[in-house]
């Protein structure tokens, strides 16, 4: 097994069984995303855990995307308190965490956006989120329905799989699609990476 698998199986998870997590486990996963690191150690974020299944299906509707979330064991909703870049980092940092921690205990989980932006102002009412701060992005959790939960059904128009490695990387400069031969520590010889 690859040192990396654990973050390269991650995939969204938007249909969930019946089983409960426990709250053993639940509460490690929100205990290591309060270990995500923040521009300046700011944590600007709270997090709160919605179970009631009422206000899942209303949250559900806080998206055009989002409908997952009527189905999940649980979410968790970011509260962030600004909406800049480095906040905006510091979200999807702090989502990423999360998600890789429920994946570690085979909890599977989706994004559902808060969105379009009229929509926020719902989410905040429905969950009691003063205006001052932003409610953009809620985490359906649960564990997956079955191997079928880890795959996007054959009709969905999102694209499947990744971008090729040598499409996304350049070296040294924007466009160089290979790594130029490093010289070897003794002067001599050449190395390139395959
Ligand atoms: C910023 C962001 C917003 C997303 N919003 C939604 C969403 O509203 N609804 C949804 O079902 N998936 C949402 N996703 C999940 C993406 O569709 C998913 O990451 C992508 O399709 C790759 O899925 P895979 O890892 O299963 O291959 C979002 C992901 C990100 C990073």
């Amino acid at each position: 097994m690859r040192e990396t698998e654990l973050i390269r199986s991650l995939r969204a998870v938007r249909q969930f069984s019946d089983r409960q997590i426990p709250d053993d486990i639940l509460l490690d996963i929100l205990d290591t995303g309060r270990w995500t690191g923040s521009s300046k150690n700011t944590q600007p974020w709270n997090l709160i855990v919605v179970r009631n299944r009422e206000t899942l299906v209303a949250l559900s509707k806080c998206g055009q995307f989002a409908g997952h979330l009527a189905g999940a064991t649980l979410a968790i909703v970011l509260v962030m308190d600004g909406d800049d870049p480095w906040t905006c980092m510091d979200e999807g940092r702090l989502m990423q965490n999360l998600m890789l921690a429920a994946w570690a205990h085979g909890v599977g989980s989706c994004i559902g956006s808060i969105y379009p932006g009229d929509t926020e102002q719902r989410a905040r009412e429905l969950l009691g989120i003063p205006s001052n701060l932003f409610v953009r992005t809620a985490l359906s959790v649960g564990y997956p329905a079955g191997p079928q939960a880890l795959r996007l059904p054959a009709n969905s128009p999102v694209p499947k799989g990744r971008r090729l490695l040598d499409e996304v990387v350049s070296w040294e400069r924007f466009g160089n699609r290979r790594p130029p031969p490093r010289p070897s520590p003794q002067g001599g010889g050449s190395s390139t990476l395959v």
